[in-house]
């Protein structure tokens, strides 16, 4: 079932955003002892089963206005690293955009456990991917998952205007303004992944009280980009042909990586040994764009001052997005492990978050891609369990 959403009135939409900014923050958390910091946690109350049957198709129209970065010169592929390079480095010159879009989504309801109707776990992917992405996940009592926005893949398709697009969306969910999802929830939590977990840092940042949790996968404080392009070069990542585009939008710059082998070096783990071959062939065939805006606003991470809530990095241990070269053909990819590791340092960017409220898990004999890991039910867990812990 697919339903459309009307635009919300003006009045609405100013109450949405007075709802958001008037909210208390949840109290504050109980402290973890160090013996339940790295696993020992019961995973009793994390709730199973397979909810797909309760899931359904969602539509918002969401609006926003935000300060995109001009984009000069991309290049027509990803082939050439030297021109991939000088577009992802122009200085950063601000401009005002703005439009309305209609995202799609899928919204899971609870399964069985009731003390969490209120919660509403709001599942954002990474390039490339698209909701079904998330298919692994969905053992949590309920979900919204998204897709993404459309329009000119340079200029507008950029993470400050999808972070405000964003930011609308959970306006709507807090105030109940969306139809088709009657429940005003009380918590939200935001689970993202590689750059659905940088939007979410830009998004703590900006607007601090619209998420009580986040759970930040694929993620980690990243070596520098240059060192990452040097393996996605061979991923081959060209133009899209206009089937493959959201919604038939067929502009130049919106680009499909046609390596198969190139892409699961860089998003994936020992073949085979750390996941199954059946799984990388749908995930190939099923593969979404990125656009170039994107690309060129992933650069950076926000320093979330003033964000004080729960975060959880879960990142596969191999991950050479965030960790390596950008490809495992360059050296085996490593996050590193405990208070020095990559994942722990994310710490750094939430200074107001309390110690006992920041945790993470490398999830071992993982890539990029840590949901299609033999090892992803240990993440899961870990994940579901710290959610637990921290009352949601
Ligand atoms: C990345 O490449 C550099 C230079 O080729 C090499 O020294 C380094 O070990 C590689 N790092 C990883 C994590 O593979
Ligand atoms: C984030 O901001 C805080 C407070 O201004 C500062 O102490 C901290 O060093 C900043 N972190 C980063 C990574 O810039």
């Amino acid at each position: 079932m697919q339903i459309s959403i009307a635009i919300l009135p003006l009045t609405s939409r100013l109450a949405c955003a007075a709802f958001i900014s008037d909210r208390a923050l949840p109290s504050s958390v109980p402290a973890i002892s160090p013996s339940e910091r790295h696993g020992n946690i019961a995973h009793g109350h994390v709730a199973r089963g397979n909810v797909a049957s309760n899931c359904r198709d969602v539509t918002f129209t969401v609006s926003a206005t935000a300060q995109n970065q001009v984009a000069t010169s991309p290049p027509p592929n990803l082939l050439n690293l030297d021109a991939s390079l000088a577009f992802l480095a122009q200085p950063v010159e601000l401009t005002t955009v703005s439009g309305t879009q209609k995202i799609y989504g899928q919204y899971c309801e609870p399964v069985k456990d009731s003390s969490r109707a209120k919660t509403l776990q709001f599942l954002v992917h990474g390039i490339t991917y698209d909701h079904k992405y998330w298919a692994g996940f969905q053992t949590i009592p309920s979900s919204a998952l998204y897709s993404w926005v459309t329009g000119d893949p340079i200029t507008l398709v950029q993470a400050p205007y999808q972070v405000e697009l964003l930011h609308d969306i959970i306006c709507q969910l807090r105030s109940s303004a969306h139809a088709a999802i009657p429940t005003s929830w009380t918590r939200i939590i935001y689970v993202g992944h590689s750059y659905g977990s940088i939007l979410a840092t830009q998004l703590s940042s900006k607007h601090p009280k619209d998420i009580d949790g986040y759970i930040l996968s694929g993620f980690a404080v990243p070596l520098p980009n240059e060192i990452q392009l040097r393996g996605v070069v061979g991923d081959d990542y060209s133009q899209a042909s206009p089937e493959r585009l959201p919604q038939a939008v067929n502009a130049p710059g919106y680009l499909i990586s046609n390596n198969k082998k190139g892409r699961a070096d860089s998003f994936y783990s020992r073949p085979e040994v750390d996941f199954s071959s059946v799984h990388y062939d749908l995930d190939f065939d099923t593969r979404g764009t990125m656009a170039m805006g994107e690309a060129l606003t992933t650069v950076e991470i926000y320093n979330s001052t003033s964000y004080t809530s729960p975060v959880y990095v879960l990142t596969g241990q191999h991950d050479a997005m965030f960790c390596g070269n950008g490809s495992r053909t360059l050296g085996t990819p490593d996050c590193g492990s405990g208070a020095t590791s990559q994942l722990a340092a994310v710490k750094m960017f939430y200074p107001a978050v309390p110690a006992s409220s920041f945790d993470y898990y490398a999830q071992p004999n993982s890539g990029h891609t840590l949901q299609q890991h033999y090892a992803a039910v240990k993440g899961f867990a870990k994940a579901h369990a710290f959610l637990a812990y921290h009352g949601f």
